[in-house]
């Protein structure tokens, strides 16, 4: 099964933000996490575009957006432009899902939803088949560093059910308190891709722990 690490940069030394990036180049992870935050739909102000405008020109891995805003339809352009390959949406967010994610394909790129921790995958039935990936929250949206939430393995389990039952490819991506012992159980319950932000970058050595994250 596809196995992805993506690293997230909420957690990287923003004052040699550079340095964290080639690490990422030269490392396993595949992506980067690039966390978006308004203030608004979580508590709490991270970075936009002109961060991401400068990290595409370095970064040689593909660009996984989360969006944790208010309004995502007014800025999936001005991100598509920015560098992103992925944008993901908060279901949460988004009272006209289905055209979201028509207007981010639109863009020639991978569309994907996220649900908080509180909201039932029962919720995507409909989207499914529109979407190129689902992002699980195993925190509470807004932090790096947080518990991981325990549902979150049931969670998986219900959604590859319901991928699998439609026949889809859907990637599954799991954000929040990834670390080797959650990262293993996550793998094994069906997740794809898994967000490791604090656990990364506060390690001895973050190249190591990705490798090791991805062979876990
Ligand atoms: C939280 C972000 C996560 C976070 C993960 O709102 O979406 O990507 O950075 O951080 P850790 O891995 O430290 O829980
Ligand atoms: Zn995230």
């Amino acid at each position: 099964m596809k196995r992805i690490i993506a690293p997230s940069i909420l957690s990287a030394n923003f004052l040699e933000l550079g340095k964290d990036i080639s690490m990422i180049n030269q490392s396993d992870a595949e992506w980067i996490h690039f966390d978006v935050m308004d203030g608004v739909f979580v508590p709490n102000i991270s970075f936009g575009l002109p961060i991401l405008d400068q990290v595409k020109n370095v970064a040689t891995k593909f660009l996984d957006v989360h969006l944790m805003i208010a309004n995502p339809d007014q800025y999936i352009i001005p991100f598509k432009e920015a560098g992103a390959d992925n944008i993901t949406v908060h279901y949460e967010t988004c009272p006209h899902l289905n055209r979201t994610i028509n207007s981010i394909k639109e863009q020639g790129i991978m569309a994907g939803v996220c649900l908080n921790p509180h909201t039932t995958v029962d919720l995507l039935d409909e989207i499914l088949p529109y979407l190129d990936m689902v992002l699980l929250m195993s925190v509470n949206p807004g932090f790096g560093g947080q518990q991981f939430i325990e549902s979150t393995y049931e969670k998986i389990i219900k959604l590859k059910k319901m991928i699998d039952k439609k026949g889809l490819s859907t990637l599954i991506e799991v954000d929040g308190g990834v670390n080797f012992e959650t990262g293993k159980k996550l793998f094994e319950s069906g997740a794809h891709v898994l967000v490791s932000g604090s656990f990364i970058f506060k390690s001895e050595n973050p190249l190591h722990t990705i490798t090791n994250l991805l062979n876990i």
